[in-house]
């Protein structure tokens, strides 16, 4: 009986504990107000591989563009044929729209290079 229950309960568990997580995610912030990643949290998630309302930046560096599966990505990205390099990234965060435009990522525009370099060297890191 307690075998039976132990079994029922284990994928209830994961359930609830994967839905705890990413609601956690939602209130807390994941990295300071001064991080430069604070402006893309709101739409990136930092969980594993949950695409929010931006798809999933685990893994980014080295991915193409517009390839994380079940995301629906712009046309613009998916046919941009780039690769997320630190230079792509470098001109993707300091104007996106300029970069490919048509992208449905609303604008962001980080033109300090000590910034760009700690969002790059974080971004690079999201394994
Ligand atoms: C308002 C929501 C929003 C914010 C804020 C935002 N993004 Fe995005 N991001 C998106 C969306 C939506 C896409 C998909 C764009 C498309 O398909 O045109 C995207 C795509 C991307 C991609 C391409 C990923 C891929 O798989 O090809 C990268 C890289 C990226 N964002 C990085 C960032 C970074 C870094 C920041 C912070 C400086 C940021 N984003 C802020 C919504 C957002």
């Amino acid at each position: 009986m307690k075998l039976l229950a132990l079994r029922l309960m284990g994928p209830m568990l994961a359930a609830a504990c994967s839905l705890g997580a990413s609601q956690a995610f939602a209130e807390t912030k994941p990295v300071s107000d001064s991080h430069p990643f604070h402006q893309c949290a709101s739409c990136h998630s930092l969980d594993t591989s949950a695409n929010a309302f931006g798809p999933t930046l685990i893994g980014v560096y080295g991915r193409s563009a517009g390839t994380v599966p079940r995301f629906a990505y712009s046309e613009a990205v998916q046919k941009s044929g780039i690769v997320w390099n630190e230079d792509n990234l470098r001109k993707w965060i300091s104007g996106n729209d300029a970069f490919i435009p048509g992208t449905r990522m609303r604008h962001v525009a980080i033109t300090d290079k000590a910034k760009q370099d700690e969002l790059i060297d974080f971004l690079k890191a999201l394994k």
